[in-house]
């Protein structure tokens, strides 16, 4: 079971280079853009050959349909040869549409899906090198909607752009290469009638758009109803409200039928007056080359290549202006990516001691810690602790005490904000973490199930563990019994959040996920508190095999906890204010003896 294989190793590497064009192009979205096709520029430049001579056929048609009425109304031997000509070698280019076609996708595909991955990559590889404070204070929705969405949009709008902004380049050089190759006057009336008809079709195409909008807001707020109502139905039954609900719902039902028909009686009338004026147009154009033709101003057969060419640029002005909309969803997903991609708010390794064993000897001297967005408000303040090489050590305090920060500083997700921690004496801001904390175990209060087995829940991330030692951790958990009443023992699937277990048994999995790391500093924050007393009696003796021999940082409320730990201290608005056995600060009657006296 190795992390991950030589490919995901190729591809990180040029992850990184991904972020470092975002970081070189900062602000810039457009080069950002063309940065990150860096690559593939020759597949690029490849893809709108192919596509030139795909598309050929749709400016050519019209040259051709006009060659040809010139030719048939002219009626020369020589002519009908050329003609035969001229359909020989339309037909060909028909045919290399297949051929092209496939190359001027196979080109762009090939370079946005390397991008897509590059950039989805890159920002896997940037959410495991964030803090975890950073982490704490975004929502995951957030991450999630950068990983996928965004990545996404990006990919849309380089699929857009390959396509549809290549046609219209090409398309408008060769229309006006031609146009004005053979009629300046036509080009004239082009230059005046075709931004008439683009505005006429664009200001249709918007109302359309907002009638769309309204309908799909409809449908939004009805899926999100029928949702609750799904999730309320033991609700409803319960106090016999189904036909209340029923109605609640027709309503929205009755909303969604409106707005429904009105969008489409509306997208048909406007639809149909876009048309007409866009036919007006195109049939003015007709008239104006007809009567240049009648003049003898240009040959008869070039009216059927102007009226084609006319709504060629229509067309494509039209489908260019609609993409505005993908193509700034698009860079604003760019922008969104590169949000993340540069966040400096990451855990610095690089250059510090790497730690090849661990004894366990803590030494907290008035440490202060405060959270970045808050300077004016210590959360520990002036805290001092020392814990000996394989000693237990409870930490008990009012909620809110900074009893969690304290073992966010252990753990190394935050640093002090002055003063030192001191780790078997160095100075954990000159540890490397990653080094540090492969010799750490951490139960945390809520435990964290991923859908897979109970065995790859407890082994993650281990390759080649031993059946010998999977089965004595399993022992040491208290999750014999567990494992031998389930169908298919240590292999049972479980769910997402771990659903199908109860709360003991998924935070004895979460113990013997660290224990079977066999680390030698463990930290248990409040992982007993929300249990039953079952549970809690069983949990109890999983955590004295867990913290056997090993240094334990642990944040507990029962009695018996606290009493069996080497050494407790009691934490106050973030100080540390008390420390000693539990007989030494009973007899005390200090701090520890009036918080015992308060819950009891
Ligand atoms: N991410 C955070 N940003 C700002 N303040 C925080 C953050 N996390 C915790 N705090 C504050 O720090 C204080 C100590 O919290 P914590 O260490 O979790 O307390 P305990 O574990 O003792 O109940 C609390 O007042 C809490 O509001
Ligand atoms: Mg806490």
């Amino acid at each position: 079971m190795k992390p991950y294989g030589k490919g995901a190793e190729k591809m990180e590497r040029t992850s990184l280079s991904y972020t470092e064009d975002f970081r070189k192009n900062r602000g810039h979205l457009l080069k950002t853009l063309c940065a990150v096709y860096k690559g593939s520029y020759g597949k690029i430049f490849l893809s709108s050959v192919c596509f030139a001579i795909k598309h050929s056929p749709c400016w050519i048609l019209p040259i051709l349909t006009s060659n040809l009425i010139n030719l048939a109304s002219s009626g020369t031997q020589a002519d009908r040869q050329k003609i035969i000509i001229n359909a020989a070698a339309f037909a060909l280019l028909l045919v290399l549409n297949i051929p092209f076609n496939y190359l001027h996708v196979h080109f762009y595909a090939s370079s946005i899906r390397d991008a897509e991955a590059g950039l989805r990559l890159a920002l896997v590889t940037k959410i495991q090198q964030l803090s975890i404070a950073y982490h704490k204070h975004t929502q995951n929705g957030r991450i999630q909607a950068k990983l996928m969405r965004d990545v996404e949009q990006f990919q849309t709008l380089s699929e857009q752009l390959f396509v549809n902004a290549l046609m219209f380049i090409l398309t408008i050089i060769v229309t006006i290469a031609v146009t004005l190759s053979k009629s300046r006057i036509v080009f004239a009336f082009f230059l005046i009638a075709v931004p008439v008809a683009v505005t006429v079709t664009m200001l249709f195409r918007k109302k359309i758009r907002r009638k769309n909008k309204d309908f799909r807001g409809e449908m939004e707020t009805a899926g999100a109803k029928m949702i609750e109502m799904v999730e309320l139905v033991p609700v409803a039954r319960a106090h016999a409200l189904e036909n209340w609900e029923i109605k609640r719902i027709s309503k929205q039902i009755e909303n969604v039928k409106s707005k429904g028909y009105s969008m489409d009686t509306f997208q048909a009338l406007f639809g149909s007056v876009s048309w007409l004026v866009f036919q007006l147009l195109q049939v003015s154009c007709l008239i104006f080359s007809a009567v240049l033709a009648f003049k003898r101003l240009i040959p008869v057969g070039d009216v059927v290549l102007y009226q084609s060419y006319f709504s060629t640029i229509v067309g494509s002005i039209s489908a260019v202006i609609g993409l505005i909309p993908i193509i700034a969803k698009g860079l604003e997903s760019l922008s969104s990516i590169g949000e993340l991609l540069l966040e400096n708010d990451i855990e610095n390794n690089t250059g510090k001691i790497r730690l090849e064993k661990l004894s366990g000897e803590y030494d907290f001297k008035n440490v202060s810690f405060h959270y970045g967005d808050k300077p004016d408000r210590d959360i520990l303040r002036d805290f001092t602790l020392h814990i000996s090489e394989g000693e237990t050590v409870a930490l008990v305090g009012e909620s809110g005490a900074g009893k969690s920060t304290a073992l966010n500083l252990v753990i190394g997700f935050d640093l002090p904000t002055s003063g030192a921690l001191t780790i078997d004496g160095t100075d954990i801001k000159n540890i490397d973490l990653r080094s540090y904390r492969s010799f750490i175990g951490v139960v945390p209060q809520s435990p964290i199930i991923f859908n897979g087995t109970i065995k790859e829940n407890i082994t993650y991330g281990l390759k080649n563990v031993s059946k010998e030692d999977f089965d004595a951790v399993i022992k040491a958990a208290l999750l014999e019994e567990l494992i031998a009443e389930l169908p298919d023992g240590e292999n049972t699937v479980l769910t997402e959040h771990g659903s199908n277990l109860s709360g003991g048994q998924r935070q004895r999995i979460s113990i013997a996920r660290a224990l079977i790391r066999n680390p030698r500093v463990i930290v248990l924050d409040e992982a007993t508190s929300a249990l039953d007393s079952v549970s809690e009696k069983k949990i109890q003796t999983a955590v004295e095999n867990l913290t056997k021999d090993r240094t334990t940082f642990i944040v507990a409320h029962r009695l018996s906890t606290v009493k069996n730990a080497d050494k407790i201290a009691v934490v106050k608005d973030g100080c540390c204010v008390e420390c000693g056995t539990y007989d030494e600060l009973m007899q005390k009657q200090g701090e520890f003896y009036k918080f015992k006296q308060l819950q009891s």
